[in-house]
């Protein structure tokens, strides 16, 4: 994934690019890196690990100069190793920074290996930096150098170069990796994310796949894929900074769990007025749509997978039609049937991720519409779909996905609603969703005063290795995201199954070390997944409940029960989250993990 930053000013630009870096490390923190040049000369100073080691080396080390480039990486090709960091270079004067993958880059590193270029990293990056150089050797301005390096790469890419020959000069492009432009005045930016960029403007211009922008101090200038001179438009960034500080909390994760009662109301706002759905908040061209799907496909990843799967039962149960869902990397793949009248809908935080904008540029062109919804306005997922809600949740940073998830479930409610409206799901019932989803702001304010039992809770979990997690129908993909959010930042191997399946396998892992995790709601599978809890009790199993109300399951012996205040059972795949997660998060306090940057991960997964 890797995030870069660049920066050209009349003031010196490496505390701007440390700071972008820092606000990037969300994308990947195996090493950092950045590219000044000052007086002629390039000076580049690497580390490997987290932003601070480079934070800390430029205080030992400054670099002076207003024009740089700087680099956190998430290593695919080559290990975290200062030789891997970025940027790379071709010689002392061309420095390059990269986010993507270039998939053809060992027949190129051969090439040019024959022609003399000596490597001195594992990276794919460093044949774009030995490629310009080739083209600048053949007479060609910086810019040609770099269209005609663009056409010999395969895969994605977004680049930051710089060159000791043109100090008034930032150059980027990209295709299919992202990429802003941070507009200031008398000052231009470039970044992964406009979140790198808010301590110094607030105004971004987005760039099209193929795009290329040279970047003087007060101007810009883009040229699309075909070389021709082109306007991209600047919009202002619409969320608060303030979203993307941590304020009093002592991690972002926990700030954006908590965050979840006002994010419940901006996925609301502007969409629902007087008990109905505002359908033109989906966008103009939607009603039409809506009219025609007879199905839906839904694509994702990981946790948007999950809110997927908990779409697949609303649409099935509320509006009556087929609805697939399937992870992007396995879609992307293979030969998919779709029927006419198929309507893709994306989900995806990030908006970003690879695979599932694999899936969407892969069958765009087979599905009757594309629906996008997604937290980031402007992303590529919401550019190239036909149609698209945001999820108004404000930046995440945190690197599991909290509020996310629970604003894309309020976003495919209103989905499912615009859909039911075509098949039978009347005036009263729509209210009837409506004015439950207009309930879960005090809900999940109720539901965060359950943190000091749940943090209490947690204590059970610190020496455990393996956990289980139980959930039947709408809720086994509530039991499949809290398994992931278990797994990914406390380290301990958690896995979901549906309730019913405990049975046909995984009741043989049962003992006393393996905590069963249950979510159990008050509706017509609770007795049955009582009798499942018993399986588990019965072979020496300890069990956490989250039950639905005070009668349904009593704490006993070796049975530890969190009951949850009353609800519309619509809203339980939201509200079961909640708890969830905050488990998740005191067991990974009290494991004393990296919270918000856990192990392995990033948050944008911009790589296949
Ligand atoms: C887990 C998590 C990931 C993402 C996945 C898809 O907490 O955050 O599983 O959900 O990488 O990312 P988006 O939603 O940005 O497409």
């Amino acid at each position: 994934m890797c995030g870069i930053v660049g920066a050209i000013a009349a003031r010196p630009v490496a505390g701007i690019l440390l700071e972008g870096l820092r606000r990037l490390e969300y994308r990947g923190y195996d090493s950092a890196g950045m590219a000044v040049l000052d007086q002629g000369q390039i000076s580049r100073l690497r580390r490997i690990g987290k932003v601070q080691a480079l934070a800390d080396a430029c205080e030992q080390q400054p670099l002076a100069g207003h024009l740089g480039i700087a680099h956190t990486r998430w290593a695919t090709h080559g290990k975290p190793s200062e030789q891997n960091a970025h940027p790379h270079m071709s010689g002392e004067r061309l420095a390059v920074v990269h986010n993507g993958i270039i998939e053809n880059f060992e027949p190129l590193k051969r090439d040019l290996q024959q022609q003399g270029y000596t490597f001195t990293s594992e990276t794919d990056t460093e044949v774009v930096a030995h490629l310009l150089d080739q083209e600048l050797q053949h007479g060609l301005t910086l810019v040609e150098a770099l269209r005609q390096t663009m056409t010999q790469l395969e895969g994605a890419f977004a680049l930051g170069v710089i060159h000791a020959d043109l100090p008034e000069q930032l150059l980027t492009a990209r295709k299919g990796s992202p990429l802003v432009i941070g507009v200031g005045i008398g000052e231009n930016f470039i970044a992964s994310d406009q979140l790198a960029l808010l301590p110094v403007t607030d105004r971004f211009m987005f760039l099209e796949d193929g795009d290329i922008a040279v970047l003087e101090a007060d101007q810009i200038r883009v040229l699309d894929a075909q070389g021709q001179a082109v306007e991209r438009a600047v919009t202002t960034f619409e969320h608060g900074q303030a979203s993307a500080e941590k304020g009093e909390f002592r991690h972002f994760m926990l700030k954006e769990i908590y965050e979840q009662p006002r994010v419940m109301q901006a996925v609301l706002e502007g969409r629902v007025a007087s008990g109905h759905l505002l359908e033109q908040a989906f966008g103009s061209e939607a009603s039409a749509i809506f009219d025609q799907v007879k199905q839906v496909q839904i694509v994702a990843c990981g946790t948007s997978y999950h809110a997927g799967m908990v779409a697949k039962y609303w649409i099935e149960e509320l509006v009556g039609i087929p609805c697939m869902v399937e992870v992007a990397s396995e879609f992307r793949y293979r030969p998919v049937v779709l029927p006419e009248g198929t309507l893709l809908l994306t989900l995806s935080q990030s908006g970003e991720t690879a695979d599932s904008l694999a899936a969407l540029r892969e069958v765009k062109d087979r599905v009757l519409a594309t629906l996008a919804i997604c937290n980031v306005p402007g992303s590529s997922l919401v550019r190239e779909s036909d149609i698209s809600l945001m999820t108004n949740a404000g930046p995440e940073i945190g690197v599991a996905s909290t509020k996310a998830f629970t604003s894309q479930l309020v976003a495919l409610m209103l989905t499912t609603i615009a859909l039911g409206r075509r098949h039978g799901l009347g005036r009263d019932k729509e209210a009837e969703l409506i004015a439950a989803l207009e309930q879960l702001p005090v809900l999940l304010q109720q539901l965060l005063a359950l943190d000091g039992p749940i943090e209490a809770m947690s204590a059970h979990f610190a020496e455990k290795h393996h956990a289980l997690f139980l959930g039947r129908n709408v809720l086994y993909p509530v039991a499949m995201e809290g398994a992931l959010k278990l797994k990914e930042i406390s380290y301990i191997h958690a896995e979901a199954y549906p309730a019913g399946e405990l049975k046909h396998g995984p009741l043989a892992l049962v003992d006393k070390d393996m905590p069963v995790i249950a979510v159990a709601p008050r509706n017509g599978m609770l007795d049955k997944l009582k009798a499942n809890l018993q399986e588990v009790r019965a072979r020496g199993g300890e069990l956490f409940v989250f039950a639905g109300c005070e009668e349904s399951i009593q704490p006993e012996e070796g049975v530890h029960v969190i009951h949850l205040p009353a609800m519309p059972q619509v809203l339980d795949p939201i509200a079961f989250t909640l708890p969830l997660q905050l488990l998740s998060y005191h067991v990974a306090v009290l494991k004393g993990t990296d919270v918000d940057q856990p192990r392995n991960l990033a948050k944008s997964v911009t790589v296949e």
